[in-house]
């Protein structure tokens, strides 16, 4: 399902410098949750985040496979896109890094959603979506989620360029 289809083209290229290219394109951030089997939860900073369709409404995100979530993500049922406010840089970099409970140090800011999955209180938007389609994305894995509920409020979204975080002017 998400193994790769075909042998695809792999040109020499210097990974840090393509990196570096794809970071000329600005994004938001999101910081995307789950609720593992277990009932721990899980969440990762990302900005993979993309609309695919309005009807139905569906979004992506790509997961990497190093990720130490990543299993958790993979068969998550239900997840949630919490767009991440100009004033939640912190909360952006703490949910980039591995951790034992990434969520305990930010529990009064969460609630539970469908699923029973945390949503982030106060983002700028939020998703709440089911999983659909888990299609090969070459070391990550492309999470398509049909959106159940949405919401979104008037605070200003953290935006991530070249590498930085920056709010919008
Ligand atoms: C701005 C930003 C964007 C990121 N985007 C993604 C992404 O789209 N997909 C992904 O798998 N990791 C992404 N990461 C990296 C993860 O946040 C990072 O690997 C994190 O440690 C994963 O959480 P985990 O270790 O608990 O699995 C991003 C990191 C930053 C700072």
């Amino acid at each position: 399902m998400w193994e790769e289809p075909d042998a695809l083209p792999r040109p020499e290229l210097d990974a840090r410098d393509f990196r570096s290219a794809l970071g000329r394109f600005p994004t938001g951030v999101c910081l995307v949750t789950t609720l593992g089997s277990g009932g721990r939860p899980a969440g990762m900073t990302v900005n993979s985040f993309t609309a695919v369709s309005l009807d139905p409404p569906m979004v992506l995100w790509s997961l990497s496979r190093a990720a130490s979530s990543a299993p958790v993500f993979r068969e998550a049922e239900y997840f949630a896109v919490n767009v991440l406010a100009a004033c939640d840089a912190e909360i952006a970099s703490h949910f980039a890094m591995q951790g034992p409970d990434k969520f305990a140090a930010y529990a009064a800011r969460f609630a539970p959603g469908i699923g029973a999955v945390p949503v982030l209180q106060g983002a700028a938007a939020t998703f709440e979506c089911h999983t659909r389609h888990r299609n090969y994305g070459g070391d990550h894995i492309i999470l398509i989620g049909a959106v159940e509920r949405y919401a979104h409020t008037d605070r200003p979204p953290l935006v991530f360029h070249r590498g930085k975080y920056a709010a919008l002017p």
